[in-house]
C-alpha cells in the first residue's frame, strides 16, 4: 500500500517524503515540476537510501492521473500540488483557481473512482482571514474572509473536502493549516529556492546574506502589536512541518473515516527583526536591512494555538529559530559548492 504525493518534488513535499520513508512508508511521488526540479527525486533519495516511483504528472492531466491509480496500490494521498505566491495569485486569479481548485477536484473525482478516501491536505492559517484583536488562532475559529486568491483556493477546497465529506462518510480527512514554514533539511540537499526575487522573508533574507540581492527591505517597524514594532509570525522548521503529516496521516490510519483540522505552527510568534537577527547571529554573516513602509494586506501578528495537534496527533515543532536560520544558510552554502563543481 503507497502513499501518493502529488507535488511532492516541491518545498513542503519533498521534507514530508523523506520523513515518510524514514518512516518506512512506501511512497510514489507525482509532480508536473512547475514549481521544481526533477534533481530533487535524486535528492530525496540520496536522504533516506531508499528508492521510489516517481511519475512527470500533472493533476489536470486526468488520464495520465487514472494510470497512477491503475498502476499502483495507493492507500492515501498527501497533496501538496498548488501555486503558492500570493502577488502572482492578484494578478492572474484564473490561473490559481483553475490550477489549484480544478487540479484539487481532478484529484478527488479519481480518488473516488479508484476507492481511495484517505486524503491529507496542505491548508494555511491563511483561511482565517483577517481577525482583528484575535491572533491566536484556533482551529474552533470559522474561516474568515481569505485577502488574496492563492488563500481563497486553499479555503475553497477546505469547504469542498468537507461537502465531500457530509456526501460520504466513509472519507478520512485531515486539513492542516501551515503557520510560516522555513529552514531545511539539515542535510542541505532539499530547502526552499525559488526562481527570481522571492516574495517571503526567508528566501529574501538568504538571498541578500548570498550577496544575491543588496538588501531587505522590512516592511513595517511601527506595529503597536508587536515587541519591536516589525511584524510578527509563527516560523516553523520545515523538517517539523513533514513531521505533522506523517502524524497526520498515521491518525487517518487508526481512524476508520473522519474529518480532521489542525494548525501546525510552533505557538510562538517571533519578529521579523528577530529572524533577522539570529539569521546573522547563527550564520555569521551580514544581512543589511532597511526599514520601509507596510506591506499592503500583511497583519501585524498571527501565531497558531498548537494545542490540538500536540493532544491528538502527539505533534509538537521542537527545532528552534536557530536551527530554521542555520538550516536555511546550510542549505545555500551547499548548492553554491555543488554549482561550483
Ligand atoms: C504569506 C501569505 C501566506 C502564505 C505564506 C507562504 C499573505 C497575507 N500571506 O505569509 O498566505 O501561506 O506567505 O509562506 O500574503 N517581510 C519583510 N520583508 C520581506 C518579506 C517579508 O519585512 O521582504 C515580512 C512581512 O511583512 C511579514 C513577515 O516578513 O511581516 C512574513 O512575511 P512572508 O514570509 O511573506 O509570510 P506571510 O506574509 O506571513
Amino acid at each position: 500500500m503507497a502513499i501518493l504525493l502529488p507535488g511532492g518534488a516541491g518545498y513542503i513535499g519533498s521534507h514530508t517524503a523523506v520523513e515518510l520513508l524514514n518512516a518506512g512508508k512506501e511512497i510514489i511521488i507525482i509532480d508536473n515540476f512547475s514549481n521544481s526540479k526533477p534533481e530533487v527525486i535524486d535528492k530525496i533519495k540520496q536522504i533516506t537510501g531508499k528508492d521510489f516511483k516517481f511519475y512527470e504528472v500533472d493533476c489536470l492531466d486526468r488520464q495520465s492521473l487514472e494510470k497512477v491509480f491503475e498502476e499502483n496500490d495507493i492507500d492515501a494521498v498527501i497533496n501538496f500540488a498548488g501555486f503558492k505566491a500570493v502577488g502572482e495569485s492578484v494578478k492572474e486569479p484564473l490561473k490559481y483557481y483553475h490550477n489549484n481548485i480544478t487540479g484539487a477536484v481532478v484529484l478527488l473525482q479519481t480518488m473516488q473512482k479508484y476507492g481511495v478516501k484517505k486524503f491529507v491536505f496542505s491548508s494555511s492559517a491563511t483561511v482565517y482571514g483577517d481577525r482583528g484583536k484575535e491572533i491566536k488562532y484556533v482551529e474552533t475559529m470559522k474561516r474568515g474572509e481569505t485577502t488574496n486568491p492563492y488563500g481563497t483556493t486553499k479555503s475553497m477546497i477546505e469547504k469542498i473536502l468537507e461537502d465531500v465529506y457530509f456526501a460520504d462518510n466513509d472519507w478520512d480527512i485531515a486539513l492542516l493549516r501551515y503557520f510560516n514554514p522555513v529552514g531545511a533539511h539539515e542535510s542541505g540537499l532539499i530547502g526552499e529556492n525559488p526562481q527570481g526575487i522571492p516574495n517571503n522573508l526567508m528566501p529574501y533574507i538568504m538571498k541578500v546574506a548570498n550577496k544575491e540581492l543588496d538588501h531587505l527591505n522590512i516592511f513595517g517597524n511601527d506595529y503597536k502589536e508587536t515587541k519591536d514594532g516589525t511584524g510578527a509570525r509563527d516560523f516553523l522548521h520545515v523538517v517539523d512541518l513533514a513531521k505533522g503529516h506523517l502524524k497526520a496521516l498515521e491518525k487517518l490510519e487508526k481512524e476508520k473515516s473522519g474529518l480532521y483540522v489542525y494548525n501546525l505552527g510552533t505557538g510562538t510568534p517571533y519578529t521579523v527583526q528577530e529572524m533577522v537577527d539570529t539569521f546573522k547571529r547563527t550564520n555569521n554573516v551580514d544581512v543589511p536591512y532597511e526599514y520601509v513602509g507596510r506591506r499592503a494586506g500583511d497583519l501585524p501578528i498571527f501565531y497558531a494555538d498548537s494545542t490540538k495537534a500536540k493532544k491528538e496527533l502527539d505533534w509538537t515543532a521542537e527545532k528552534t529559530l536557530e536551527d530554521m536560520c542555520k538550516d536555511s544558510w546550510n542549505y545555500i552554502k551547499q548548492m553554491e559548492k555543488n554549482k561550483g563543481e
